[in-house]
């Protein structure tokens, strides 16, 4: 597959990115090394990186015994916070980590996010390298340099932004994620394909199965994020297109945080997905057949999720949290055609009330 090579980042494919990213640590001499997992990639990724890693030359094998250190956290979102980023900096102080050292993230969007943040930060930044193993991290989180954790119930509300220098997307690791893992992460390849082309959502349709996802539909969803990233980094115009179903999914998996119906990133999504089309019908007349057709495919690889009105009062009240806001105002993401997103569109309470009745139905 081919590399994806740009002025802050490159992004390369399976062997080759093992061979890339072991010349580069040749190159820059780093004397030490943080591999940061959680105890899910520790468990089923960590044997598979350090032998492919090894076995592209007997420099790196020999640095590797030498230089590199290990950190593993908790798995799932509740470590992507300020206490587990105090305790890697702990680690990073206790074994005299300096600025020109290197940190390997190698795990899903929690640890990518939280280990980005940690490097970024530490002595005002050390290069850090992103190994992505969730199908989510690979298409979204480890790509486009944000970084950042929660706090309080408040996702991703301190972070900056910071490219990691290599991305090694190693499909193999794919191998290990449970469906519904899988199926979270589908839910920005979904988001992808209606923000891209017109035509991408009925190639995404043909997909009957996570478990068949093609390897080329994937560096497809790869690519469309990196073209909108890459000429608006910063998120002050087009990278806002990358929040479309966002709005509502963000407040939704806030709000069901903690709760007996928690959803993965992804499932969150799926659902701002379906609200935010029918939000786009309302507002700019995005053809309403492709509202259903949206929602069926989305219901088709989802379980619906069932909101009160009280839910629903209060995820519209943690909007106010959202970081597009302008003027105190919500700022939504909507299609007025697939292909054709549009930003800084406001909707009223009353409107996200029936694009939630529309869910329900
Ligand atoms: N920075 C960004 O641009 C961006 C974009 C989208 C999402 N995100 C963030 O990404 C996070 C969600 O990412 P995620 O869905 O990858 O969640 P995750 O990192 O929590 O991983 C999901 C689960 O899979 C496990 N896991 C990881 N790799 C595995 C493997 N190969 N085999 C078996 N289990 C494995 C993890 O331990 C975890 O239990 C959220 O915090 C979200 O805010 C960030």
């Amino acid at each position: 597959m081919n590399p994806i090579k740009k002025n802050k980042f490159s992004i390369i494919f399976n062997h080759d990115g093992y061979v890339e990213l072991a010349e580069y640590i040749e190159n820059n001499n780093f004397k030490k090394i943080l591999i940061l997992t959680d105890d899910n990639s520790k468990e089923n990724c960590l044997d598979i990186f350090i032998s492919s890693l090894s076995a592209t030359n007997n420099q790196v094998s020999n640095l590797i015994d030498s230089s590199l250190f290990y950190y593993s956290v908790k798995p799932g979102e509740n470590s992507k916070n300020i206490e587990t980023s105090i305790e890697v900096w702990k680690f990073l102080i206790d074994k005299g980590f300096k600025r020109s050292d290197l940190i390997i993230n190698l795990g899903g969007g929690m640890i990518t996010d939280l280990g980005g943040f940690v490097a970024s930060t530490f002595m005002r930044g050390v290069k850090f390298v992103n190994v992505p193993t969730t199908l989510l991290g690979m298409v979204d989180a480890s790509i486009g340099g944000k970084t950042g954790i929660d706090h309080r119930e408040i996702k991703n509300i301190i972070g900056v932004f910071e490219f990691a220098k290599i991305i090694l997307i190693d499909y193999r690791f794919l191998n290990t994620l449970t469906k519904r893992q899988k199926t979270a992460g589908y839910a920005e390849m979904i988001k992808h394909s209606l923000i891209c082309e017109k035509s991408e959502f009925d190639m995404i349709k043909k997909v009957d199965s996570v478990d068949e996802i093609p390897h080329e539909m994937i560096y497809k969803s790869i690519t469309t994020k990196i073209s909108i990233v890459d000429i608006d980094p910063h998120e002050s115009s087009i990278r806002k297109f990358l929040n479309y179903g966002h709005t509502l999914g963000h407040a939704i998996e806030s709000y069901l945080l903690g709760s007996n119906t928690e959803l993965l990133h992804g499932e969150a999504i799926a659902i701002g997905i379906v609200l935010e089309s029918y939000l786009s019908y309302l507002k700019t007349g995005f053809d309403f057949e492709q509202v259903n057709d949206i929602k069926r495919y989305i219901n088709k690889h989802f379980s619906s999720v069932k909101f009160s009105d009280s839910d629903i009062y209060e995820i519209i009240n943690l909007l106010k949290y959202d970081k597009k806001n302008s003027d105190d105002k919500a700022m939504f993401v909507l299609l007025k055609d697939l292909g054709e997103p549009l930003f800084n569109q406001v909707v009223t309470a009353k409107e996200i009330v029936d694009a939630f009745k529309f869910y329900k139905d």
